[in-house]
């Protein structure tokens, strides 16, 4: 086993929703909250088969243990999902701690972490009172996997910026990312789809956009279905309220290319400093 402890807080998975809902009008969802009921457990069961773990692996390459590497011992993973980064931050030797606020993540994470020897310490916290939930600082959070467009409202976004903010150290560093919504607001949608969803015959594009959400579907070769309903974040805006939580420095990089040159990659990687080096 990579990781020796393990923290379960509570994971109240009775009462959680079996089945997406969207209501009759899908578009006009538009709410923070609503991640819990879409992440039902009929969707987290397919997450693997979306992302494909192998497929990942090999595209991102060592991009976040290089990121990390002789800067970061101890790691929070604040959107676990399945557990995908945490598992392989592990294995390559980091103390990371797996967190998520939704409950049916978690458990899949642990069960992933148990199939290949890493036992993934997990706790269960949203990320706009994280601090009240983890304890001690961390070197480094990741916030990977397209995972902060599920914040609806600008005030949440401000909240969970602060609360990661106040859970790294003094000297610690932030790595968010998110889809390259620019591209797919001005000029529709087009990918390369290497990177993320790399699953076979998984098909991932957005049914409907505007400057509020971007409403994606997911099908599966078993003809099932499922949707995400997200905001839209520009890369400028993302940056602009990374820097105004108080972060000093900000890189951006596209599509896990350490010397991004690509002028419209799928995916932008925002590296933030807490301090100046
Ligand atoms: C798109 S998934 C990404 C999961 C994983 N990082 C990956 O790349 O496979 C987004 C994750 O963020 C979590 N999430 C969304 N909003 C959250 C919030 N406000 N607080 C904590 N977790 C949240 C969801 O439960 C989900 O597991």
């Amino acid at each position: 086993m990579v990781n020796s402890r393990i923290q379960f807080s509570e994971t109240p998975l009775q009462g959680r929703p079996k089945q997406q809902r969207y209501g009759e009008d899908p578009v006009s969802v538009r709410d923070t909250n609503h991640y819990q009921e879409e992440y039902v457990q009929s969707f987290v069961e397919k997450w693997d088969e979306l992302i494909d773990w192998n497929a990942r692996a090999a595209s991102e390459g060592q991009f976040f243990i290089h990121l990390l590497k002789g800067r970061a011992q101890k790691v929070l993973d604040v959107a676990t999902g399945t557990g995908f980064h945490s598992v392989q931050l592990a294995k390559a030797g980091f103390d990371v701690t797996s967190s998520d606020g939704n409950a049916d993540m978690l458990v899949r994470a642990f069960e992933n972490g148990k199939k290949q020897g890493v036992l993934v310490r997990t706790v269960h916290a949203d990320w706009r009172s994280l601090t009240k939930t983890i304890h001690g600082k961390y070197d480094a959070i990741i916030c990977l996997g397209n995972s902060f467009t599920h914040l609806f409202d600008e005030i949440d976004r401000r909240r969970a910026l602060a609360e990661f903010y106040a859970a790294l150290k003094h000297d610690g560093m932030l790595i968010l990312d998110q889809r390259n919504y620019d591209r797919i607001l001005d000029e529709g949608f087009s990918s390369k789809h290497a990177y993320y969803y790399c699953g076979e015959d998984v098909r991932a594009e957005p049914e409907y956009i505007d400057d509020g959400l971007a409403r994606f579907r997911y099908q599966f070769p078993d003809k099932s279905e499922f949707h995400l309903n997200m905001f839209p974040l520009r890369k400028d805006y993302m940056r602009q309220l990374i820097r105004e939580a108080g972060f000093q420095s900000i890189h951006t990089y596209g599509d896990f290319v350490e010397t991004h040159q690509e002028p419209a990659p799928d995916f932008f990687i925002h590296v933030a400093e807490k301090t100046v080096k």
